[in-house]
């Protein structure tokens, strides 16, 4: 049976999860940290289907960060092999399911078969209307400002049309939607460079629990918080005049 939420409960169009926590759950078993790599892919492939079923438009996933090569070389070649092999083993489930992948961050500096599988996956599922999957892979929210930066001068952008609109147009995906709720496990209660600008008005969620063990349950949870939060985008609900002197 699909996964789902009750009828007509606000579903966020867009959720961004930082998956953090895969070395702890490894490190708490005695297992090498790429064990943990591999639970933390289950648990994305559970949480891709989850968040399909219960009609999320789009899920951003945090996979691996402009910082994350300053691991060894061996795990960081067991991260990418791992995404590679993802994408080519999935493309039924994401035929099947509708489901279309999309990436953010650098692809020029990904190894060249990892980032022409990307582009692949990209390409082959571009006409599928279910859910968007952003694959944030040599993603940074510094390094990606900087290269839409590069990208609107590179357009010939003046100064003096350069609005918040404009700028938004260089993203990497800019007619995704800002993420309403950004979640991240492992505990930590920081963003790590993840959506710097997409972020600046989205719902924060930390967990502790490692993303290895995170559910579709927990999915459910945090969309049932975030339908709880009040979002002021810097007004005052309900009475916009309140606050102002006369
Ligand atoms: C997140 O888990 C996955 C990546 C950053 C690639 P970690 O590998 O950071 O796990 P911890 O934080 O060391 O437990
Ligand atoms: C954030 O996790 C990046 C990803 C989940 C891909 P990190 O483990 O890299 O973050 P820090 O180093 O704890 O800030
Ligand atoms: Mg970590």
């Amino acid at each position: 049976m699909p996964f789902s939420m009750p009828p007509r409960f606000p579903i966020p169009s867009h959720v961004g999860i930082i998956m953090d926590g895969n070395g702890r759950w490894a490190r708490k078993r005695n297992q090498l940290r790429t064990q943990g790599h591999l639970e933390g892919l289950k648990t994305a492939k559970r949480i891709v289907q989850a968040a399909s079923d219960l009609g999320i438009a789009c899920l951003s996933l945090y996979v691996f960060s402009t910082e994350n090569w300053r691991r060894s070389a061996g795990e960081v070649g067991f991260i990418m092999t791992l995404v590679k092999q993802y994408l080519a083993a999935e493309l039924e489930f994401f035929r099947k399911n509708r489901i279309r992948i999309r990436h953010a961050g650098d692809s020029e500096g990904l190894p060249p078969d990892i980032a022409e599988e990307i582009r692949r996956v990209c390409r082959d599922t571009e006409d599928f209307e279910g859910l968007q999957v952003i694959l944030a892979l040599n993603y940074g929210g510094r390094d990606e400002i900087l290269r839409s930066i590069k990208r609107l001068l590179a357009a010939g952008v003046v100064q003096e049309d350069l609005t918040e609109a404009v700028f938004r147009g260089y993203l990497d995906n800019p007619d995704i939607p800002d993420p309403d709720l950004i979640i991240r496990t492992g505990g930590d209660f920081r963003i790590s460079n993840f959506f710097l600008w997409e972020g600046a008005y989205s719902e924060y969620l930390f967990l502790d629990k490692l993303w290895p063990d995170f559910s579709e349950e927990d999915l459910r949870d945090a969309l049932v918080r975030f339908a709880g939060r009040e979002r002021k985008f810097g007004g005052i609900p309900g009475n916009p005049a309140d606050g102002i002197m006369a």
